[in-house]
């Protein structure tokens, strides 16, 4: 007996039914099971912080986290945000503030800002290392991760003040 079970996640808004086993991490739920794999698995064990998702808008490591515990949540990954040819301006900032090298720590960043930026549009730079100090990168020294995300909660101000 193979012991899977089917459960139902929505994942960037929508509905996904896949098989798991009871032990199947949601790293590996949303990486083998749903094809989506710019969810980055490191250290397997909560500190790295690549592998950061939002499960019911609560930034989780989705390496912590079994599939079934996930059954029934809203999860939203990396592929929530923008595309290649229009990217979210997190992502824009990333790109321009050279806040990324060889980019698997990138993911868990741009979720973790998200979330950051979701609770708090306009951050302190103390406030922005301090959010991201359970992310771990090896390779920027962190200075354009944070100019980054200051870049993009100023562009995200100013979408919201045209939008008004
Ligand atoms: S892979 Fe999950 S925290 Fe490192
Ligand atoms: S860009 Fe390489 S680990 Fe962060």
């Amino acid at each position: 007996m193979s012991g899977e079970q089917p459960i139902t996640v929505t994942v960037n808004g929508e509905p996904r039914t896949a098989p798991t086993e009871p032990r199947m991490l949601l790293a590996d739920f949303l990486r083998h099971e749903l094809g989506l794999t710019g969810t980055h698995v490191g250290c397997e064990q909560g500190v790295c912080g690549a592998c950061t998702v939002l499960v019911d808008g609560e930034l989780v490591r989705s390496c912590l986290l079994f599939a079934v515990q996930a059954d029934g949540a809203a999860v939203e990954t990396v592929e929530s945000l923008g595309t290649r040819e229009a990217l979210h301006p997190i992502q824009e900032a990333f790109r321009e503030h050279h806040a990324l090298q060889c980019g698997f720590c990138t993911p868990g960043f741009l979720m973790a800002a998200k979330a950051l930026l979701d609770a708090e549009p306009d951050p302190t730079e103390a406030e922005i290392r301090d959010h991201l100090r359970g992310n771990i990168c090896r390779c920027t020294g962190y200075t354009g991760i944070v100019a980054a995300v200051r870049a993009a909660a100023q562009q995200l101000a100013q979408e919201g003040d045209r939008g008004r």
